[in-house]
């Protein structure tokens, strides 16, 4: 099977890593990586920051479940126990926030980068769970959110996250179902 098509049939995300820093020289490749992907309108307004920082991401995993108990997410609470998570980002080395100023594809444009980002950890033998969790950590609503320390300006918006290291244990792909796709001939 071409290359291409094996990486997005086999990645899947993973939720167990081993705590190894991602080498720097496959930080570069994942950097190019989300600035490869496309943008509407080639207008790549899509930030990101490529944080290793374990305090920070302490931080983070620490404001998000803040909001998770003020929201009352017990669901979210519950899932996070349930998977034997010791944090948010399971113990990810990596994580790589994607912010950017409000427009009609923002959301889009950073859903393509993180994809992006997820096809190219697997095809440098690394595994990655994208994370919308985290996004409570960034809720202007809240005081002493985590926009300004992670450095998006006032118009700036988190838009999402992926957690990226050393698969401690793999996850087998999704299964398809192919009732989700009709044709028209
Ligand atoms: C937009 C988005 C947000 C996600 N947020 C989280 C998250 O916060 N925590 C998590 O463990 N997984 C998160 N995931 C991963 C999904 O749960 C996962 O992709 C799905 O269960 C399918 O499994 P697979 O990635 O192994 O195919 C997210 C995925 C997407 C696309």
């Amino acid at each position: 099977m071409n290359e291409t098509i094996r990486s997005i049939m086999q990645r899947s995300s993973t939720r167990a890593y081993t705590g190894e820093a991602v080498p720097p020289e496959k930080i570069t490749v994942l950097k190019a990586a989300a600035l490869a992907a496309p943008t509407a309108i080639n207008k790549q307004e899509n930030r990101f920051v490529f944080v290793t920082d374990k305090d920070l991401l302490a931080k983070v995993n620490e404001k998000t479940y803040e909001v998770m108990v003020a929201e009352s997410d017990n669901e979210g609470i519950a899932l996070l126990e349930q998977r034997k998570a010791e944090d948010i980002f399971y113990n990810s080395p990596l994580v790589i926030f994607i912010y950017s100023q409000d427009s009609y594809y923002a959301a889009m444009d950073a859903g393509i980068a993180v994809q992006n980002l997820a096809l190219a950890a697997h095809a440098l033998g690394l595994g990655s769970c994208i994370n919308g969790r985290c996004r409570r950590a960034f809720n202007r609503e809240f005081e002493g959110n985590l926009c300004s320390t992670l450095g998006f300006a006032e118009d700036e918006e988190f838009r999402i996250a992926i957690g990226i290291g050393h698969i401690d244990k793999d996850k087998e792909p999704h299964t398809f179902d192919y009732s989700h796709i009709r044709e028209i001939k």
